[in-house]
């Protein structure tokens, strides 16, 4: 075992020595370092690096350890690479090592950094800890749907803390794309269609992740991800490219990225997709004129894994080595994984086509990191806590709290939930029901700790209850999953025709055995992240089939979803009088899902996203624009000839076990000068039987200007906890943050003399409402 504490020593030692001569005398540790200091000690080791080594710094390598079989069939997908991680770290060719969990082989690297390598820079270990780390929460969009920063906050802080202890000091979260086409795989990975929740959610999870500031013990650096538009792409296929007008990306793409920065993330990702015909990883306007110059970003940006080496593949780059070139010079800092800077950025300077200043501008923001992150002064993790932190019982509790707020009850008819503890047999039926693999969703690909699944949630609650369970239907995705191919993950092997059948006449039996029925459908977790775009919304395999006979017994059924996207589920929306949906809840996911049906727990959760009816409506989003004639003019219902224009379910709806009424919705004035704010308030009173929280949501419209402004846009939330007759006034601040909007006559953010609407209630269909106008005089 490498003994951490003395090499710790030895490190800062080496440190001091190090920094002994540089302009402002004594090294600065960490984030208290001003930004003089951290200038002059970047300053000083620039002037000690030799090119290679400036290059080593842009350059992340990958360290996933491919069996044969599997670099045999993932071909070209990852570069092969003749020399070893420690010989690359120990030659100062490595900034960053990526994908790699294992704490001794950290240490290892680390030492080999600290100690072996001339320069003695500390590496990051970048790792996807998207929604947990050994202690798994809610997938992201799960996570948003609780429309609660600091549960977000506190979750994305356990994770910190979980990956640190092993060593991991680096996470590519969190993923903002605002997603508005359920087809497209990465809905679940972000917080849905709204910049505003989104960028609420953005803000939480850097301020979980990284603490205060950078270096803070037990947290990690963020990079907010995929800049930009990356959540466009046509028809929902993963990597397609997206055609956004400037205002769009603006008003829509950029807010949450923008209150990341703002939160201090210390890394950007760059996205896959040709953004206007332009690959994100090689475009400047997004990668200088947007992040730099307009959002201010200060720290640096690294690809998505190959996209530097895949601007050739895009049809952008010439060659590799055109590829480094275009990366380097639209603004990518480090190139993930694709050794296309290691192998190329060297020629690029010698031939003179880039400058060493290009290089160390280049370099400057990675080593900035470094410093600000106090990694040179503590490069190691405590191997010796690791343990205690990643079993720390606590973040099973948290994790129970968290699934169980994201929940979102969608229907629940004559009050079927919650569910009495005295029923007499329960049958838990679905190809999900007892899968503790399944229910923590995408990117879990770390060693997770033992989850528990529906079933077994519901056994534990209900111990002295005869619970049956069947799969009743089988999953499959039909071309496998990529991400599964790069982490050796297995497909299943598909029921054939005769043992499906088999299934089905099984569930029929337990569900007609049972006093109430708890079904369990949706997706595979592989069937949602990234690579797991569908074409279709429905229900996958034949779980519709198994949805149709199990309700034709006549037994009181609650379907139960554990999905990463909206389903189709019209057909249960019009058959099954309870419906609950859970997402991918996680380690605990099983116990939550419990404690709500059986009402320990209330739900809680508000959709972030809108509901469609089916595929053929996405995009579906509330925000979008009036149109000649709107949906409300009594001789035009909807603007399809089949479908009503409006979703299944709108954004921010969500039922609860108890009623909130909305009354007096008042304004502090009703006319505003520019630059000035209101007050908007409202009372809420819980006028059910039990407590429970409410999301007051507060939306505004722009009636004119110079452009035609979304039909709503919601401004405002916040959850407010009442017991029985408990009321309560909610209020909001509206001013020029909430009324500005990126125009595209004025090219510009602006905020118009104009009227505006303001509604709130509990959901994007809110019917209080008021008027305001905003003049100058
Ligand atoms: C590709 C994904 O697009 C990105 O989200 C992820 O962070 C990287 N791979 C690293 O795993």
């Amino acid at each position: 075992m490498i003994n951490t504490r003395s090499n710790t020593h030895r490190a800062i030692v080496v440190l001091l020595l190090t920094f002994a001569l540089s302009s402002s005398g004594t090294p600065a540790q960490g984030s208290s370092a001003s930004g003089e200091q951290v200038n002059a000690r970047v300053k000083a080791l620039l002037s000690r690096m030799s090119l290679q080594e400036k290059i080593g710094q842009l350059s992340q390598v990958g360290a996933l350890d491919l069996k044969p079989d599997q670099r045999k069939e993932l071909g070209d997908l990852l570069p092969e690479d003749s020399v070893s991680i420690e010989d690359h770290v120990r030659r100062g060719e490595a900034g960053s090592i990526l994908w790699t969990t294992d704490p001794v082989f950290i240490s290892t690297l680390q030492h080999v950094a600290m100690e072996e390598s001339r320069m003695k820079i500390p590496l990051l270990f970048g790792f996807d800890v998207i929604h947990g780390f050994r202690t798994i929460f809610p997938v992201p969009l799960a996570m948003a749907a609780s429309w609660d920063p600091d549960l977000v906050e506190n979750a994305q802080a356990v994770a910190a803390q979980e990956a640190s202890a092993v060593g991991i000091n680096w996470t590519f979260g969190p993923m903002v794309d605002i997603a508005r086409d359920a087809r497209w795989g990465r809905i679940v990975e972000g917080a849905g269609e709204d910049p505003f929740l989104g960028a609420a959610m953005a803000r939480a999870q850097v301020r979980g992740f990284q603490g205060q500031q950078l270096g803070t013990p037990g947290r990690v650096v963020g990079s907010v991800k995929h800049f930009a538009g990356y959540g466009g792409a046509e028809g929902g296929r993963d990597y397609d490219g997206a055609y956004i007008p400037e205002e769009h990306l603006r008003n829509v793409y950029l807010p949450p990225f923008k209150a990341a920065i703002d939160a201090g993330v210390g890394t950007v990702m760059s996205a896959y997709l040709d953004l206007n015909d332009v690959p994100a990883s090689g475009n400047r306007f997004l990668l200088r004129d947007v992040l730099r110059r307009d959002l201010g970003f200060k720290g640096f940006v690294v690809s998505d894994a190959m996209a530097v080496r895949d601007l050739q593949t895009h049809g952008f780059a010439r060659d590799p080595q055109d590829a480094a070139l275009r990366g380097l010079t639209a603004g990518v800092n480090m190139d993930m994984a694709s050794l296309t800077y290691l192998r190329n950025l060297e020629s690029l300077v010698q031939s003179g086509k880039l400058s060493m200043t290009q290089i160390d501008d280049a370099v400057r923001p990675i080593l900035e990191v470094k410093i600000r992150m106090g990694l040179f002064e503590h490069p190691y993790s405590d191997s010796a806590a690791a343990e205690s932190i990643l079993t720390d019982p606590e973040h099973r509790k948290l994790a129970r709290v968290a699934a169980q707020r994201t929940m979102v009850l969608l229907r629940n008819e004559n009050s079927l939930l919650p569910l009495k503890k005295t029923v007499a047999s329960v049958a838990v039926i679905g190809p999900l029901a007892d899968s503790e693999k399944e229910i923590q969703g995408s990117w879990g690909v770390e060693k997770a700790a033992q989850a528990v699944s529906v079933l077994e949630g519901v056994r534990a609650k209900l111990p002295h209850v005869r619970v049956e369970s069947v799969r009743g239907a089988d999953l499959q995705r039909k071309y496998p999953s990529l991400v599964d191919k790069v982490f050796g993950v297995k497909p299943t092997v598909p029921l054939a025709e005769d043992q499906l059948k088999n299934e089905l006449d099984k569930a029929v039996e337990a569900a007609r055995r049972a006093d109430t029925v708890v079904l369990i459908l949706g997706e595979l977790s592989n069937m949602s992240g990234e690579a797991a775009s569908r074409a279709s919304l429905d229900l996958p395999g034949n779980q519709q089939q198994l949805l149709e006979a199990v309700v034709a017994t006549g037994k009181p059924v609650v379907l139960v979803l554990l999905n990463g996207r909206p389903l189709n589920i019209s057909w249960a929306a019009g058959h099954v009088p309870a419906i609950l949906e859970a997402w991918y809840p996680g380690t605990e996911g099983g116990n939550a899902i419990a404690d709500i049906l059986f009402g320990d727990a209330n739900p809680e959760g508000k959709l972030p996203v809108s509901w469609p009816r089916t595929t053929g409506q996405v995009p579906t989003y509330y925000a979008h624009n009036l149109t000649h004639q709107p949906e409300d003019d009594k001789n035009f219902t909807s603007r399809y000839l089949d479908v009503p224009t409006s979703p299944l379910y709108p954004f921010g709806y969500g039922l609860c076990y108890t009623q909130f009424a909305f009354s007096k919705l008042q304004l502090s004035q009703t006319t505003l000068a520019p630059g000035g704010s209101l007050q908007v308030s409202i009372d809420v009173e819980n006028t059910g039987r039990s407590s429970g929280s409410e999301v007051v949501q507060l939306y505004i419209h722009q009636r004119a200007g110079s452009a035609s402004r979304p039909v709503r846009e919601l401004k405002g939330f916040q959850r407010t906890l009442l017991a029985p007759s408990g009321k309560k006034t909610v209020r909001f601040t509206v001013g020029k943050d909430e009324l500005s909007f990126w125009s595209p006559e004025a090219k510009a953010w602006v905020e118009e003399s104009e009227e505006y609407d303001v509604w709130v209630g509990g959901d994007s269909t809110a019917s209080l409402h008021a008027s305001f106008r905003v003049a100058a005089n």
